[in-house]
C-alpha cells in the first residue's frame, strides 16, 4: 500500500475482534517503532506487548477501560534523562510521538486497528505494567482487528493551517 492510502485509511479504532494478532505482525510493528528518528539518536524508548488478560485489565482500569477488549496493548515507556531537553520543551514526548506513529501506520498497513491512549492516570497504569518510578509511560494503544470501521472525523482545510514565509 501506498504511504499516502495508510495515511488516509488509519482511524482510531475502539472496538476489536477478539482474534490473536499474528506475531509476526506484532514484530512488524515494533520493528517500524524501532527505526524511528529521536533527539540525538538516543531511542529513549522502551514498548511493553500486553496480552495476559489481568495485566490488561488492571492497565485499563487506569483509563479507557475498553482497550482491555483488544487482543494485543502496547504502551510506549520513556526514559527522560536519555532525551534531550531545551527549556521546558522535553524532548522524550516527541520521540514517542514519531515512534508511536511509525507502530500505528505500520498496523494500518497490515490491516490492524490501533487507537493513541493519551489519556489514563500514570501511576496506576505505570504500576500493572511494573514499570520504574523515574521512567514515564507516555502513551498506549490497543492492537487487533477493527470490529468497525468508522468515518474520517475529518480535518481542517490545508488554507486553515498553512501560511507561506511568515505566520498567518
Ligand atoms: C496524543 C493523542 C492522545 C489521544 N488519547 C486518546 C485517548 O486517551 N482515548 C481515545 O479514545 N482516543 C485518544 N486519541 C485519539 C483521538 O481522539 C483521535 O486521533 C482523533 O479524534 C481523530 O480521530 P482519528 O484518529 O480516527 O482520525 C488520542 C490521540 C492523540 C494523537
Amino acid at each position: 500500500m501506498e504511504l499516502m492510502d495508510v495515511i488516509r485509511q488509519r482511524r482510531s479504532i475502539r472496538r476489536y475482534k477478539s482474534d490473536p494478532v499474528p506475531e509476526d505482525d506484532i514484530e512488524y510493528v515494533l520493528e517500524a517503532a524501532r527505526l524511528a528518528p529521536s533527539w540525538a539518536n538516543s531511542q529513549c524508548w522502551k514498548f511493553i506487548v500486553i496480552k495476559d488478560e489481568t495485566v490488561k485489565q488492571e492497565l485499563a482500569k487506569a483509563g479507557n477501560g475498553w482497550i482491555a477488549q483488544a487482543p494485543v496493548i502496547i504502551a510506549a515507556c520513556a526514559d527522560p534523562t536519555k532525551s534531550g531537553v531545551k527549556g521546558d520543551q522535553q524532548y522524550y514526548m516527541l520521540d514517542i510521538g514519531i515512534a508511536m506513529e511509525h507502530l500505528i501506520l505500520a498496523a494500518t498497513e497490515r490491516g490492524l486497528g490501533t487507537c493513541w491512549i493519551g489519556w489514563f492516570e500514570e501511576k496506576p497504569a505505570k504500576k500493572a505494567l511494573g514499570v520504574p518510578e523515574e521512567i514515564r509511560l507516555v502513551a498506549t494503544t490497543p492492537l487487533g482487528y477493527p470490529d468497525e470501521s468508522p468515518k474520517s472525523r475529518g480535518r481542517k482545510e490545508l488554507e486553515e493551517i498553512t501560511s507561506f514565509d511568515k505566520y498567518e
